[in-house]
């Protein structure tokens, strides 16, 4: 498959800044082999995130002009809540610095009592450290076949319904404030949600009347994707597609980084009168009033203008099919990743790449040390490192289902000589696994251990 034109040109670039295979050998060792330790000016092709890494387009820039920088009811604040409303059709719009402060917005109001219940897809890690942190048990319902690498399904982002239902039946309708949809699904391999699932959650959730949230960070990957994949969706618009996708849900969380391509910014949305002020007098203790959120008024504003762009379905098209080139370049050469592919990634499946390294030594995060240390490129571990959680009861370390490296595609970013670059840099991995060592902790943090890790290979 070829790499799919860019519907853009050029008009301002940043310089990459190359370095020798011999100063990122000594780079990474000082940041205790954890690429999140990395100076970015020391990073050739930086595939961690799609998050606040996206190129803003000349409106964006253009607006950032326009920001009215009032403390309350900024023309930015209502320009960018009208687009909000337009497009996600729900009654309150709180403006938040990103999705995780949405996140902390959200739980820590609606978590009154320890050991309440959020079930989703998959929980995003923030959002599952959010529901953590408030002392409920985030549960994970998605369809068993989103932890097989190998089947290939249109929409493996689905929540099963019978799982959610278990999860009723166990800790019973009291304890579950609400239900949430990742869409797409970033910890499963950016897979999309089915339209017809999402109605088949909102009945379920309206049955019993319990709120439906989505976590709506790559919504628009998710809308383009049911329009290309699913019955009936094919000649709709995606404007209209994404209306109907939240016409279901009573609620959103939103990280504008990703799919309103702006480099800092989120939102928390609902359409109940009464949540709604309570969340607001959180806002305003954490976030700030609640027409900035914690963003400055031309935020909003580019906020507002990418959420415009977002839609385009040039741009969605070419978007996906980037992803999907630099994947089939991996599929044909016999690399292991997530299929189908996703909407903003390319993920390893690190327990095939190497399937003789035990879990405790982290196979996929050592082959992110690994495409630091030999190519420059730094990807994320999505796996063992950062999901291991202690059996409540045995105490044991229990190891995700999947361990994988995320290679994140930036929007509007990377052209079609660095990602070829990138497909070349893995199948040359793949094919001298030897490169990736097998690596023990140092170093951790009680929550999110992730980000501050430090490691050591295991025989030094
Ligand atoms: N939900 C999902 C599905 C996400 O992917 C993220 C962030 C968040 C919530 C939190 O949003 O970063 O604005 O606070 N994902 C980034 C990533 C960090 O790399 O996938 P945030």
């Amino acid at each position: 498959m070829r790499f799919p034109m860019e519907p853009f040109r050029i008009k301002m670039v940043e310089p990459i800044s190359m370095t020798t295979r011999e100063e990122r050998y000594q780079f990474i060792k000082e940041a205790g082999l954890n690429v999140f330790n990395l100076r970015s000016e020391d990073v050739l092709i930086d595939l961690l995130t799609d998050s606040g890494t996206g190129a803003m387009s000349q409106e964006q820039w253009s607006q950032l002009v326009l920001g009215d920088e009032s403390y309350a009811g900024s023309r930015s604040f209502l320009r960018f809540e009208k687009m909000a409303k337009d497009l996600f059709g729900f009654k309150h719009i709180l403006p938040t610095h990103q999705g995780r402060a949405a996140e902390n917005v959200l739980f820590s109001t609606i978590c009154t009592e320890p050991n309440m219940v959020i079930p989703n897809n998959i929980h995003f890690d923030t959002t599952e450290a959010h529901v953590l942190f408030n002392k409920a048990i985030p549960i994970n319902c998605v369809i068993e076949e989103a932890f097989d690498p190998e089947i290939e399904l249109d929409f493996k982002g689905n929540m099963d319904l019978s799982k959610l239902q278990a999860v009723f039946d166990k800790y019973g309708f009291d304890r579950i404030p609400m239900v949430m949809i990742t869409i797409t699904n970033n910890s499963g391999g950016g897979q999309p949600v089915s339209m017809k699932n999402i109605r088949e959650v909102a009945n379920f959730c309206k049955k019993i009347n319990k709120p439906l949230f989505f976590d709506s960070a790559r919504f628009a990957e998710n809308a383009y994707f049911i329009k290309m994949r699913e019955p009936g969706y094919g000649d709709k618009s995606v404007k209209e597609i994404v209306k109907e996708m939240f016409s279901y849900a009573d609620g959103m969380t939103f990280s504008a980084k990703k799919d309103a391509i702006v480099n800092i910014g989120g939102l928390l949305a609902l359409n109940d009168d009464e949540w709604v002020e309570k969340l607001k007098v959180k806002q305003i203790l954490v976030e700030g009033f609640s027409t900035y959120g914690g963003l400055a008024g031309r935020d909003l504003d580019a906020i507002a203008a990418g959420l415009q762009e977002v839609t385009n379905e040039d741009y969605l098209a070419y978007r996906i099919d980037q992803v999907k080139a630099l994947g089939t370049m991996c599929l044909d050469a016999g690399v292991p990743v997530i299929k189908p592919l996703g909407g903003h990634a390319v993920y390893l499946n690190a327990k095939k790449i190497l399937p003789d390294m035990k879990p405790e030594h982290f196979p996929a995060w050592g082959i992110t040390v690994a495409l630091y240390k030999e190519y420059g490129i730094r990807g994320v571990e999505i796996g063992n490192l950062m999901f291991a959680q202690p059996d409540p009861d045995t105490g044991e370390i229990v190891y995700p289902k999947l361990d994988l490296v995320r290679l994140a595609i930036p929007r509007r970013v990377y052209t079609e000589s660095h990602l070829n670059y990138v497909g070349e840099s893995v199948i040359e991995l793949f094919n001298n696994p030897g490169i990736v060592k097998p690596l023990k902790v140092v170093y951790e943090a009680p929550l999110l251990r992730h980000f501050t890790a430090r490691l050591e290979e295991l025989d030094q």
